[in-house]
């Protein structure tokens, strides 16, 4: 027995050493050796076996044993803790967390949606069409015949003779009046492609498209909304004016002007000293362009209009050079 108690002592010993700091560990290896079922609690029970000539010794002995160990394990206990709390020491627990970088919309996206929302309150529908178009629908049904003159107007992208990118969303106008009856009352976002880049000009730009066809819309219809929206989005105070323009696929035509956003009217450098900015195209749908979708133009009457997204989101965050929006930089998306 004298034996075991000394292999059982140094087997401690060297035990406690290993697992160093790690409390739990050393709360397995009290349980082991000086728990209720533990080496040295047993050997303990096996001293009644024992001549009383030897038990006195013996008794002795195991008690040194089982004082010393749980001094080194009280010891390494404390030194556990000790260790932890010099840990805490070095850490802030007060420093506030770091908080994960968060993504958010493109401010086009932020700006699309925006115009979305505007006019779905005016009882608008947002539906999509394709960015690649055939040629009819970019150009023939919107009453621009192939080697007509306002061809020039766009340097199309062509994929063949027959398709091309579409060159703006006017094209969607013409899809959804072939699929359905008026009243229409549509929005169109999406991407339109021209081949075209320089300081004010990207290949590939955004647009919104709008249509509204019904019974007995006028030219007081299409401005009355049109000026609805600009104070939506621009605020309640700012000035619009309707000045006369030409579309082949409306007539009359007119584009939108708002007063200026930086000087608010007085002239300034963004508006040329003219105290106005253009901001879309409008008119009335062309007689034309209602034949070509099987539409009888003595029976309805609309309007349509087309904005750039880009140009709206300019002068809304107060951006100065188109490029911003496609350098994909963070230092400027993260400011939207
Ligand atoms: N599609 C024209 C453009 O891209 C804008 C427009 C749309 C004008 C609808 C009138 C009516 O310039």
């Amino acid at each position: 027995m004298e034996a075991t108690a000394n292999a059982l002592a140094e087997q401690a010993a060297t035990e406690i050493a290993r697992v160093g700091a790690d409390p739990d560990a050393l709360e397995q290896l009290r349980v082991r050796y000086l728990g209720r079922k533990g080496e040295v609690t047993l050997l303990f029970k096996q001293l009644a076996q024992v001549g009383s000539a030897e038990r006195p010794r013996l008794g002795k002995l195991l008690n040194a044993v089982k004082v010393d160990l749980e001094a080194a394990l009280a010891a390494a206990i404390a030194e556990a803790k000790q260790g932890a709390g010099r840990v805490l020491a070095h850490t802030d627990i007060t420093v506030p967390g770091r908080r994960p970088a968060l993504g958010r919309l493109h401010p086009i996206t932020q700006t699309a949606l925006e115009i979305e929302r505007i006019f779905s309150r005016l009882g608008f529908e947002t539906v999509e069409g394709p960015e690649i178009e055939l040629d009819h629908y970019n150009f023939e049904a919107l009453n621009i015949p192939k080697d007509h003159p306002s061809r020039d107007m766009q340097d199309t992208f062509y994929i063949s003779e027959d398709v091309v990118l579409r060159t703006h969303t006017s094209p969607i106008q013409v899809r959804v009046m072939e699929k359905r009856r008026p009243p229409i009352q549509i929005i169109a976002p999406g991407k339109a492609y021209r081949c075209d880049s320089d300081v004010t000009h990207t290949p590939m730009f955004h647009q919104v498209e709008g249509l509204m066809v019904g019974d007995d819309i006028s030219f007081g219809d299409l401005k009355g909304i049109l000026t609805i929206f600009v104070q939506q989005m621009f605020g309640p105070d700012t000035a619009i004016r309707f000045r006369p323009s030409f579309f082949p696929f409306t007539e009359p035509s007119a584009e939108v002007d708002i007063a200026c956003v930086m000087c608010r009217g007085r002239g300034c450098r963004v508006c040329s000293h003219t105290g106005w900015l253009e901001i879309l195209g409008s008119g009335m749908v062309d007689p034309e362009v209602f034949r070509m979708v099987g539409y009888d133009p003595e029976q309805v009457s609309g309007f349509a209009f087309g904005m750039g997204i880009e140009r709206i989101a300019m002068l809304k965050f107060g951006i100065d050079d188109l490029r911003l929006f496609f350098d994909n930089d963070l230092r400027f998306l993260s400011q939207f």
